[in-house]
Order: structure tokens, then C-alpha cells, then sequence
């Protein structure tokens, strides 16, 4: 039974991003970093996870309330990694053996690095991860003697212009025997540059003890990368999407042009299904096989079920698409609409709250809302429901087989029978008995020689 603890810190600013939503929930593909981190941690089945939060508590909190097993320590005052280090340990009592160190920030590191950094030489007191960057700048470097032993790590800041060149850098990730955290954190003291107390000097004060630390160079360089800044947080999107649209393309997704893809984490995508250049897949959206998306479609939160096309330039949300439908070009589908089996929804085609019935058409320009329509319903251009009267919102009830003419309005809450006749241009206000045709019409005048007058 493993006795591993872990600690993520996530007490940070967004300073450097710019935002007000806390650091680590800023997401990345749908889905916010700490969740990403948490999924790490929880890879080495930690006997429990002690998440140190500053700023912005109350969100991620809110956020993590169904997790199950997770602490929260409040580190009130910024002071720097050690003592965030040490307001977690605190939180989680008097415990021994390896605590794993992880930064909220960095969302791409897998769970095998983490049980290699886990297992990596046991006797070390402590143990850390670190990569070789092309581009250091802005992390810790990796202070090596001419042994190559490790020796210290010296932060950006405090680096001289010569340790600035080193390549090495300190990735965030350290495993720690919680009895030499209790021990050695109270001897860091502070930076006097940054004013914080300096979690990397551990490694300095363990070699004055003559402590072995264990180094362990990470191979993927994109495991280890952080979000300190716009630009990275924007990297890291990149790298995980690539990952994600590589995924589906093995599953047996086509796609026009996979770079100009979104597809968000937890998307579901059924084989053989298609999706056109610049299409957007967004967060709970599930979508069946054998369906079409074409060119430039938005989906946040649809299911589509099989052989669903989807024409270009379509916008969905929180809304189901069954079988075999086929939806735009230019068509919004918005919250609580159910499109069923075969049914069809045109070009500048709106519907809220509505369901359309199995084969049912709306083709052109229509707004549908509130509106519950039956099977085989045929709705002409122009079609529009009076669904509010400025204070309540009211239902339009379409039976099966109806047909409704070109440009004829619903005023809410009515109901039109089953196979019933809307002529076109007609305002209904009063329910339609089943097999009836309701029409409200001006008769036409012409009147003669009207040019010459
Ligand atoms: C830190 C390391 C640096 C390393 C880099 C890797 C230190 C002193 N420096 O720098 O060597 O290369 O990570 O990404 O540790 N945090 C708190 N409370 C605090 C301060 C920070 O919880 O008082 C949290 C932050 O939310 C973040 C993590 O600790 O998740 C790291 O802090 P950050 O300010 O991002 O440190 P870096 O400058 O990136
Ligand atoms: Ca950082």
C-alpha cells in the first residue's frame, strides 16, 4: 500500500496572464489545468491530495466540490513556493514518507513521468524533475558541479548572466520525504530580490547536509511547460489539441484540415464521422457516427446521433440532434431544442426550446421558439412564433402532418391539430381544430389605371 501524498500548489496570481479568473482554472481544450493536474495526481493513488489555494479559493473550490478525497490548504499570504510548501504540509497533519510536489500550473505531464519521479532512487530525500529548453527563460536553473551532481537551482532573477545561458531548468515537480520537509523547510530564508522564500533551495540545503538529490531529465519537453503568460498558456492549447485531433483521426475521424480544428477535451466523436475546415467541437458535445460537419459549424454541448449532417456555418448549443437529420447552412440551434430522426432545419432557421418532430421541415428563415412540433410537419418560409408578450414566454403546439403556408406567425400559446392547413400569410391566434385550414387574410384589391391617376 503506497503512502505517497501529493501537494499541488495553486495559490498563485494570474498576474502575468492578465485575468481575473484564478491561474489554474484558465483552460486549456474546455477544460481548466488543475483538473488536468489533478488527473496526475491521482495516477500514483495518493493516500490523499492537499491542493494549496490563495486568491480565488472560493472558485476552484467550487469547482472541485464533487472531488472526492481533497483538501484545501489556505496559504493567506503569497510568500513563495516554500511556504506554500509548508502551509500544505501542515494541512495534511503528521504524515511520513514521499510527498509529490505539483505545480497547478502545468497541465501536460503524464502520469508515468510522475511514478518514475515517484520510484527514482527511494533513499533520495528528495527528488526533482527537470528538462534541457531551447528557450529557459523564466524558470529556475539547474546548478550542476563538474561531477554533473546537482547542487542548486538559482531562479531567473537571481541568475547571473552567465547561469542565464544554462539550459537546464527546474521543472516544478518534486518528490520530498515529508520528515526532511519539516525539517529543511524552515531553513530557506527569504529571497531578498523577489521577497519570497524559495522552494528550489532545498536542493542547496540538502547538499550541505550531504543529502543525495535525485535528478530525473524529462525527454518531451512539452510535459513540463507552465502557463505563466498568454503566449504559453496559448502553446500549451496547441500542444494538447494536436494530441486530442490525433486521437480521433485513429479512432476513424476524417477531417478537411485537422490543424484548424477545436475539439475540446471531453468531445466523443463516432468513427467515419467527418469534419470540415475550421469546425468547432465544444465542451460536452457528443457526436455519433457517420455524421458530416461541414466547414466553419460551432457545437458547445450537442448530441448528434448517427448520419447527422451538419452544412456549413451552423451554431449549436446545449441542444440534440437525432439520426439522420440535417441541419443548415446558417442554422442556430440553441438551448433545450430537440431535432429528431430525419427532420430538416434550413438556412436562417432559429429554434430555443423547441422540438421538431421526426421529418419534420423548417427550411427557410424561421424562428421557432417554445415551440412543440409534431412528426412529418412541413413549416414554410417565414415562419415565425410569438412566444413572448414582453413578461411570459408561451408554448406553440404543431400536431403531426401539419402544413403551415409561407410566412405565417403563432401567437402564444396556441395549439393546431393534427393535419391541419395554415394558409400562408396567416397570423394565428386561435387554436385550429385537427384537419382544418385556418386562414386570416386582408382580400387582395387591385385597382385599375392606378399608373395613369
Ligand atoms: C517555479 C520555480 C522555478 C521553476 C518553475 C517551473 C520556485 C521559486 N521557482 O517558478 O524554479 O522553473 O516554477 O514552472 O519555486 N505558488 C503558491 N504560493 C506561492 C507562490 C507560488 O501556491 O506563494 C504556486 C503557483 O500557483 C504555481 C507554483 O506555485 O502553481 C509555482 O509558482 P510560480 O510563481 O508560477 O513560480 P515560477 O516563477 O514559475
Ligand atoms: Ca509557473
Amino acid at each position: 500500500m503506497s503512502q505517497v501524498h501529493v501537494l499541488i500548489l495553486a495559490a498563485g496570481n494570474s498576474t502575468r496572464l492578465k485575468s481575473r479568473l484564478t491561474k489554474v482554472l484558465h483552460p486549456v481544450c474546455g477544460r481548466p489545468m488543475i483538473d488536468y493536474v489533478l488527473d496526475g495526481a491521482r495516477s500514483v493513488r495518493p493516500q490523499k491530495i492537499c491542493l494549496v489555494v490563495g486568491n480565488g479559493r472560493e472558485e476552484i473550490q467550487e469547482h472541485l466540490r464533487d472531488q472526492k478525497g481533497l483538501i484545501f490548504a489556505h496559504q493567506k499570504e503569497r510568500l513563495g513556493t516554500a511556504h506554500a510548501v509548508q502551509t500544505g504540509l501542515k494541512a495534511l497533519g503528521k504524515i511520513r514518507g514521499p510527498v509529490l510536489i505539483l505545480t497547478g500550473d502545468a497541465p501536460c505531464l503524464q502520469a508515468f513521468t510522475l511514478k518514475q519521479l515517484l520510484n527514482a532512487q527511494p533513499q533520495a530525500p528528495l527528488a526533482l524533475l527537470t528538462a534541457v529548453l531551447p528557450n529557459p527563460q523564466g524558470y529556475g536553473r539547474i546548478l550542476r558541479n563538474l561531477e554533473g551532481r546537482i547542487y542548486g537551482i538559482v531562479e531567473e532573477k537571481n541568475a547571473s548572466p552567465e547561469q542565464r545561458q544554462f539550459n537546464e531548468i527546474n521543472a516544478g515537480f518534486y518528490r520530498a520525504d515529508a520528515e526532511f520537509l519539516r525539517k529543511t523547510l524552515p531553513k530557506i530564508r527569504k529571497d531578498p530580490l523577489k521577497g519570497e522564500y524559495y522552494l528550489t533551495d532545498l536542493v542547496a540545503l540538502a547538499v550541505e547536509q550531504n543529502l543525495p538529490v535525485e535528478s530525473l531529465t524529462v525527454e518531451d519537453l512539452h510535459e513540463v511547460l507552465g502557463a505563466n503568460t498568454r503566449a504559453e498558456l496559448a502553446y500549451l492549447h496547441q500542444i494538447l489539441q494536436t494530441e486530442i485531433v490525433r486521437r480521433h483521426l485513429d479512432q476513424g475521424v476524417g477531417m478537411q484540415n485537422p490543424d484548424s480544428l477545436i475539439i475540446d477535451h471531453g468531445v466523443k466523436i463516432g468513427a467515419d464521422s467527418y469534419l470540415g475546415s475550421g469546425v468547432q467541437l465544444l465542451g460536452k458535445t457528443r457526436v455519433g457516427k457517420a455524421c458530416q460537419i461541414e466547414a466553419a459549424c460551432i457545437l458547445k454541448n450537442a448530441v448528434l446521433g448517427e448520419e447527422v449532417q451538419v452544412k456549413a456555418f451552423s451554431y449549436f448549443e446545449d441542444c440534440e440532434v437525432r439520426s439522420q437529420a440535417v441541419i443548415g447552412p446558417f442554422a442556430r440551434l440553441r438551448p433545450g431544442t430537440t431535432v429528431e430522426e430525419q427532420a430538416h432545419v434550413g438556412n436562417f432557421v432559429e429554434l430555443k426550446k423547441t422540438r421538431l418532430g421526426k421529418g419534420s421541415k423548417a427550411n427557410h428563415l424561421s424562428y421557432l421558439g417554445d415551440a412543440v412540433i409534431g412528426k412529418g410537419v412541413n413549416i414554410g418560409a417565414g415562419t415565425i412564433t410569438c412566444n413572448y408578450d414582453g413578461k411570459h414566454k408561451y408554448t406553440t403546439h404543431l400536431g403531426d402532418g401539419v402544413f403551415v403556408g409561407s410566412n405565417t406567425q403563432f401567437v402564444a400559446p396556441v395549439k393546431v391539430g393534427k393535419k391541419a392547413y395554415i394558409g400562408a400569410g396567416t397570423t394565428v391566434t386561435k387554436n385550429v381544430p385537427p384537419g382544418a385550414l385556418a386562414i386570416s387574410r386582408v382580400p387582395q384589391e387591385n385597382i385599375k389605371g392606378y399608373k395613369k391617376r
